[in-house]
């Protein structure tokens, strides 16, 4: 029988990872769940736990489902941990999309200036939830979806005591089961080769069944048959050129590198009319809690599936059920390098296709970085290092020269200009600055 804690139980994501819970309870036996959140998310986690608790009953299987502030006496005996939290909620999203924007700078919660925020806002309060887990349930896995997933997790396993530590998206997710939709075949018959970072990952080769069939998916991106953006990120097209040349099937964030002029112009006709994603996503939440809220709702509701993170939960429910049956199953998580890229840093951390076992990720090695990316590869994680520096230290020198790395800013002026007006904007969650 095993206990999984949920941190950041209050978020209006979690119907679905119950949801994932439940179903697998033949092979991945939880007989406990516990619901942590801060005082902020009160009512919220209160209105899930009881969503939680019809669905366990509607399910007719034994799950012991509570909630709780007190995060310290919920870690007792924790065999799994997740994160899923947003320090500074919406509100704190929306000033890292909209600040950067006011600048001509792309605004978006993992990319560029917003991005690196998000990471100094995080990082210090998952470490210190790290450091609990490592002193209360030493053995417990800590799955970490929390933004910007890849940096969280380096800056966990790199300068927290607990090593059990795993990142996970739902992009790898997503592209391997459009790819699937696309070549007709089912999601498990699918590999898609990945090499890179959350975020910036990129797929050299998709496998169906053994059988490369990387030409016809790319047949396919040209002939734009082929959209697997979440609902957070508008699907535009990429270009014959950058396919044949790069022969590298892009992730959907890469359009705000490789297409920044486009998605930022589009990005500014979308905040004037419906505001920024946080916004919107702001308005779905109230919905969603709506919904919640009706006694009759005793499932998942369809309408989450709006929500960019959709289907998150499989990501994280098939990497529990494969570290506790030592399944050595193949699955893209973010993991230390140790070698696996020879050009990155041995300590840093990569997404990579790994083999998962009850000691946790493998990465499979696939040589070196595409010579079109090498340099795109090594500076976007010469930037995370940097973020990760500064989202510790405190210090306004470190965390000018991430502004100054990100590819997304750049520009030596106006990466002052926004570091300074995000900071004040953030203050009151930027305790080190
Ligand atoms: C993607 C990313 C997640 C992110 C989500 C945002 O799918 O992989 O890391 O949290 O989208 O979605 P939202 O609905 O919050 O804009
Ligand atoms: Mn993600």
């Amino acid at each position: 029988s095993l206990k999984v804690v949920i941190i950041g139980g209050g978020s209006s994501y979690t119907p679905e990872i119950l949801e994932g819970l439940i179903q697998r309870q033949p092979t991945f036996p939880v007989s406990e769940i516990v619901l942590v959140d801060v005082e902020e998310g009160r009512e919220k986690v209160e209105t899930i736990c009881q969503l939680g608790n019809r669905m366990i009953e509607e399910a007719k299987v034994n799950i012991k489902l509570t909630w709780t502030l007190d995060r310290r006496s919920a870690l007792q005996g924790a065999d799994f941990v997740s994160t899923q939290i947003r320090v500074g909620g919406l509100a704190a999203r929306a000033q890292d999309e909209r600040i950067p924007l006011k600048h001509g700078l792309i605004g978006q919660e993992t990319n560029g200036a917003g991005g690196i925020m998000k990471a100094f806002r995080t990082i210090p309060v998952l470490m210190e939830v790290a450091e609990e887990v490592n002193e209360l349930c030493p053995d417990a896995w800590m799955i970490n979806f929390t933004n910007p997933a890849g940096m969280v997790t380096e800056a966990l396993l790199n300068h927290s005591a607990h090593k059990k530590v795993i990142g996970v998206c739902n992009i790898p997710f997503n592209m391997r089961h459009s790819t699937a939709e696309l070549l007709q075949v089912p999601p498990e018959d699918v590999l898609i080769r990945f090499i890179g970072l959350n975020h910036f990952v990129f797929g050299d080769r998709v496998y169906v069944d053994g059988k490369d069939r990387t030409e016809d998916v790319f047949q396919k991106l040209i002939q734009k048959e082929f959209d697997y953006s979440p609902a957070n990120i508008m699907p535009l097209d990429w270009s014959e050129t950058f396919i044949k040349s790069t022969k590298l099937l892009p992730n959907p964030y890469h359009q705000y590198y490789f297409q920044s002029e486009t998605v930022l112009e589009k990005d500014l006709k979308a905040y004037e009319e419906n505001g920024t994603r946080a916004e919107i996503v702001q308005e779905l939440e109230a919905s969603l809690f709506e919904l919640y809220k009706q006694e009759s709702l005793r499932e998942k509701p369809e309408e989450l599936e709006k929500r960019g993170g959709a289907f998150y939960s499989q990501v994280a429910c098939s990497l529990m059920d494969s570290i506790y049956n030592n399944k050595e199953d193949i699955q893209t998580v973010n993991t230390w390098n140790h070698g696996t890229i020879p050009e990155l840093p041995y300590d840093a951390v990569i997404e990579a296709n790994c083999v998962i076992t009850k000691n946790g990720p493998k990465p499979i090695t696939i040589g070196k970085i595409p010579a079109p990316m090498r340099g795109m590869i090594q500076n976007m994680k010469a930037m995370e290092e940097l973020v990760i520096k500064a989202s510790i230290s405190g210090d306004y020198e470190d965390a000018y020269n991430a502004f100054l790395v990100n590819p997304l800013i750049q520009d030596e002026k106006k990466a002052k200009v926004v570091l300074d007006e995000l900071i004040e904007a953030h203050k009151d969650y930027l305790p080190q600055f």
